[in-house]
């Protein structure tokens, strides 16, 4: 009978002293299970009280089932006390919760670089008072091919090769050029625009082709306008963009359908006199397609060529940003990476 008493204090001492430390719901659970569960150190001593004869259960039984029902009342205090202390704590971080805080090593945001470039474009062409224009992506083959004077069955077909939809006739663009025909359409002579947006080729990639980027398209139409409006325009345009006023152009002949004559336009290197990497150490970089607008094409868009004539030319985005920033891959534009994408 003493050596139950003693078990009992000693159930009392180690419960009081492990609940003292417990700091979690868990940890009560787990003491809880430890000395009141179906295989708790209390079961011995209810397996012990037991044995013992009539008189001293009537002792130890009420002693036994008072121990049971107060260990459980402390334990569900101290539990509440934890909620209690859980709860307080998140008031005051709700309280004390500052939004405007920002912490200075974290990532900032910016705009990514397609449109960060594709702005300067923009800006670049509206200040010379040109408007800004787009077109579908999913085109027909009229506006990619036949209204740019690339009838069905012409060889300059496979200079692009094509995504074709399901639907017959209809195609990913594999240029801005449709827009110039959409346009002259919409809005008729004289006209000025630029048109930046994605094109599509069924082609390989490499560091330097993609099977989707981007191009802008330029068209202006008017009377008497002449291949040196084009040249002077190109021109003022490079200049602005590469921030380099003695930046000089040349041009080459080179053959697309809707122009004619049709000329590739090169720039000089603004980053060397002498030859360096970036433009292989020729001092000129090839940029462009252009031309004065064929005659063919004025009259898909409704515009009269005896009475205007105009100039059109496009080039690659991304071929200008590489050049601009010193980009070497052409998929990085649109490969999300993070660790590319904060250096603009
Ligand atoms: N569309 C041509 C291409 O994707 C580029 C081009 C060349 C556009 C001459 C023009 C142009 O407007 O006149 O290769």
């Amino acid at each position: 009978m003493e050596n139950l008493k003693q078990h009992i204090e000693q159930f009392k001492d180690e419960f009081a002293k492990q609940l003292r430390v417990a700091q979690t719901e868990e940890k009560l659970e787990q003491i809880r299970i430890a000395f009141l569960g179906r295989k708790g150190k209390i079961i011995p001593l209810m397996t012990a009280m037991k044995t013992l004869p009539v008189e001293e259960k009537r002792i130890f039984g009420p002693l036994l089932n008072e121990l049971k029902k107060t260990s459980e009342q402390i334990l569900e205090e101290k539990k509440q006390q934890l909620v209690n202390a859980k709860h307080k704590q998140e008031l005051i971080r709700q309280k004390y919760f500052d939004v405007s805080a920002y912490k200075p090593n974290q990532l900032a945001s910016s705009l990514h670089v397609y449109t960060q470039i594709i702005e300067r474009i923009e800006d670049i062409f509206i200040s010379m008072g040109y408007d800004i224009a787009d077109g579908p992506e999913a085109e027909t083959d009229f506006y990619n091919f036949q209204a740019l004077n690339v009838p069905e069955n012409h060889p300059a077909r496979d200079m692009q090769d094509t995504f074709w939809l399901d639907v017959p006739g209809m195609l990913m663009r594999t240029q801005t050029s449709g827009i110039q025909v959409r346009e002259m359409k919409k809005k008729g002579a004289p006209i000025a625009l630029a048109a930046p947006g994605r094109v599509y080729r069924y082609e390989a990639t490499d560091a330097s082709h993609d099977f989707m980027f981007s191009q802008s398209e330029g068209l202006f139409v008017d009377k008497n306008v002449s291949i040196s409006n084009l040249l002077a325009t190109v021109q003022t345009f490079l200049q602005e963009l590469f921030e380099e006023k003695n930046l000089k152009i040349r041009v080459r002949p080179g053959y697309f359908p809707f122009v004619e004559p049709g000329i590739e336009v090169d720039f000089s290197c603004p980053f060397c006199t002498n030859g360096c990497s970036v433009c292989k150490q020729t001092k000129w970089i090839e940029l462009m397609g252009a031309g004065l607008v064929h005659p063919n094409v004025l009259k898909h868009g409704g515009v009269d060529p005896i009475e205007y004539s105009g100039f059109a030319f496009g080039f690659g985005i991304e071929r200008v940003a590489m050049i601009k920033y010193g980009i070497n891959d052409i998929r990085l534009f649109h490969n999300g990476s993070v660790e590319f994408l904060k250096q603009f």
